[in-house]
């Protein structure tokens, strides 16, 4: 199938080449290459367990390839030493699938702690935080501690908690599994609007009819390898049968209007 051909001068935020990946002898990723261009919101969409959170941690530099190379920023991260990968990571942000709030802080320290990370004074923490709250809608709320939270207004602490820190490139895996539609799309909203148009956004999701008011383009993970790769009109024109059949399931088809 062909795949779309990019405007020349378009600038990359992140390139990964022939990205390869085991498990105990069994391939997970066989071959996948992944670019992310600046000002876009890219989906990554796939089966479960195609690989799509193995493909975001490598693109964090969380996880290792056993072959390929990830560059960010113009900086391939396997070349890096620890202190360079924790540079480049500062400018990542990062959702993960599970949430992953700390459940002993509550959410003024969940979100501040990327800031403390960084050493940034006291005072200034505090008053980002009271304003990232108030970005999600949650104004307020910093003493609550996650096990009081719903699950949507836990991925929205989670999304001021990716975005604190002002990072440019921000990888978000599965922000609305398990949530209802209306939420869903509430989330979807809010990704957009934190979206930075000099950096870039990755949604890796399954909310195909939702995500589809959001990413500029897709990636779609198949076999351990990219089926297709292209615009949503180029996805939805493709006639390859098991991109139809993944896109008719899940109603990206019936969405087209
Ligand atoms: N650290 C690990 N050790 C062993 N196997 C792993 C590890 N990480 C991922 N895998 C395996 O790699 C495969 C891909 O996992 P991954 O979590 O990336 O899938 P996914 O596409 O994100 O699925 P889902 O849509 O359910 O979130 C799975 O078979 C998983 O068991
Ligand atoms: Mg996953």
């Amino acid at each position: 199938m062909s795949v779309s051909i990019r405007d020349a001068g378009q600038e990359q935020l992140i390139v990964a080449t022939g990205l390869y990946k085991s498990f105990g002898g069994e391939p997970i990723l066989l071959d996948v290459g992944v670019e992310v261009f600046r000002g876009r919101i890219l989906g990554i969409i796939g089966p479960g367990g195609v690989g799509k959170s193995l493909l975001m941690k490598m693109l964090a530099g969380l996880v290792e390839p056993d072959a390929g190379d990830v560059t960010v920023l113009g900086q391939s991260l396997q070349s890096l030493n620890a202190s360079g990968l924790a540079r480049v990571r500062d400018r990542m942000g990062f959702l993960f699938q599970n949430y992953a709030l700390f459940d002993f802080m509550d959410v003024g320290q969940n979100i501040a702690f990327p800031l403390e990370q960084m050493g940034v004074p006291k005072a200034e923490i505090t008053r980002r935080v009271a304003e990232r709250l108030a970005e999600v809608e949650l104004p307020g709320i910093e003493r609550l501690f996650p096990n009081e939270l719903a699950g949507g207004l836990k991925k929205r602490v989670a999304l001021a908690r990716a975005t604190i820190a002002g990072a440019p490139i921000l990888l978000y895996d599965d922000p609305t599994a398990g949530l209802d539609p209306v939420t869903s799309s509430k989330i979807f909203e809010l990704i957009r609007r934190l979206h930075r148009p000099d950096g870039a956004t990755v949604i890796v999701g399954h909310d195909i009819d939702r995500m589809v008011a959001v990413c500029d383009e897709w990636l779609l993970l198949h076999e351990g390898a990219v089926l297709f790769r292209g615009t949503t009109e180029e996805g939805r024109a493709s006639s390859h049968e098991v991109l139809k059949t993944f896109f008719m399931e899940t109603g990206m088809l019936g969405a087209a209007a």
